[in-house]
């Protein structure tokens, strides 16, 4: 039997968090042998927002090498720059004469960016998840792994892909959303109402993860809880101590239930420090080996330039198709 087909990516919009780490890279990694995967550092989806050029550059590339560092083999999953792939942008193009303005004024994601980037409300921003659905149908994606706040492009995407399949017959394949056995949302260490995000201008309240020990434990200690002192998981009234108590869980593989026992009558001061030294420990390795690729130059080029043809190749045979169907 084929193995199945997933799809995912990250915007390379700076080095990604503890957060990104958890809920995505690291399961990532778990996939490699079951699936054939591709990890897209979707740099164009990036530009929808002003990006300086040297910084962008620089970020996809660090992206490239955490990618690597945290364990995704370049020889068993498609890890590569989404412009790199001319297809992307060539079948964006067509989906987006079959997505309408209706759909894509509902998506909430550019509701918040608009906002956000009000100054720069450009096409690009509207047009997201056609370009998103072009990444996905490309590689006739099976499974697509997405925080939530990627579902309602993801189901927009099926949308797309049915409706392209019942005008031109089967054409594309319909993806779903896979969701990972163990999936993690981290909070942000300051305020753990909102969700952990690199784009966070705070420093306190997302670990970088390649933030060294100190730095690590240092903001976990500092990191918002309660006027109470048992650590009990309580994601409604106590969310610090409850986020605090998922990512330790994550990355020991401990049940809530184990954490609550490990900390039963010890105080949130011995608890940070835990949950630090685990994250720091966690991390270790990973940094490692992003020290090395940094200066190993010429292996990034290779890998860059080699999965850029592979999914190039990939990418094509369906681009093909769809340029037929429609005329081309
Ligand atoms: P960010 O908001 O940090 O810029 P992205 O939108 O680039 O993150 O998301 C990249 C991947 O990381 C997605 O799969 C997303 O669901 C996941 N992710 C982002 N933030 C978190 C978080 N705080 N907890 C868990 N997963 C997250
Ligand atoms: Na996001």
């Amino acid at each position: 039997e084929q193995k199945k087909v997933i799809f995912s990516g990250m915007q390379p919009s700076g080095i990604i968090t503890l957060g990104n780490y958890l809920g995505a890279l690291k399961n990532w990694t778990n996939l490699q042998d079951e699936y054939n995967c591709l990890y897209c550092i979707v740099d164009m989806h990036a530009i929808t927002v002003r990006q300086d050029p040297a910084v962008l550059r620089k970020n996809a590339r660090e992206l490239m090498m955490l990618y690597i560092a945290a364990g995704l083999d370049p020889e068993k999953n498609i890890i590569y720059m989404q412009s790199h792939v001319s297809a992307h942008a060539e079948l964006a193009w067509i989906l987006n004469c079959f997505t309408y303005m209706g759909e894509l004024s509902r998506m909430t994601q550019f509701k918040d960016k608009s906002q956000k980037h009000s100054d720069n409300i450009n096409a690009g921003l509207f047009t997201y998840p056609a370009l998103m659905a072009a990444d996905i149908l490309l590689y006739q994606a099976d499974l697509v792994p997405v925080g939530i706040d990627q579902r309602q492009h993801l189901e927009l995407t099926r949308d797309i892909a049915i409706r392209f399949n019942n005008l031109y017959g089967d054409t594309f394949k319909v993806p779903e959303a896979y969701i990972p056995k163990v999936g993690a949302k981290i909070m942000s260490l300051q305020d753990p109402t909102k969700k952990m995000s690199k784009s966070d201008t705070d420093v306190n309240a997302s670990i970088s993860i390649i933030d060294d020990t100190d730095t690590i434990i240092r903001k976990f200690k500092r990191a918002v809880t309660d006027s109470e002192t048992e650590v009990r998981f309580d994601e409604e009234n106590k969310p610090g101590v409850s986020n605090l108590m998922t990512i330790y869980g994550a990355i020991t593989g401990q049940t809530m239930e184990q954490v609550t026992n490990e900390f039963a009558g010890k105080g949130y001061g011995d608890f940070k420090v835990k949950v630090g030294e685990a994250v720091a420990e966690e991390l270790k390795p990973l940094q490692n080996r992003f020290k090395e690729l940094s200066s190993d130059k010429a292996y990034i080029d290779g890998v860059i330039k080699k999965n850029a043809e592979t999914a190039s190749y990939l990418a094509t045979k369906t681009l093909r198709k769809v340029q037929k169907k429609v005329g081309f």
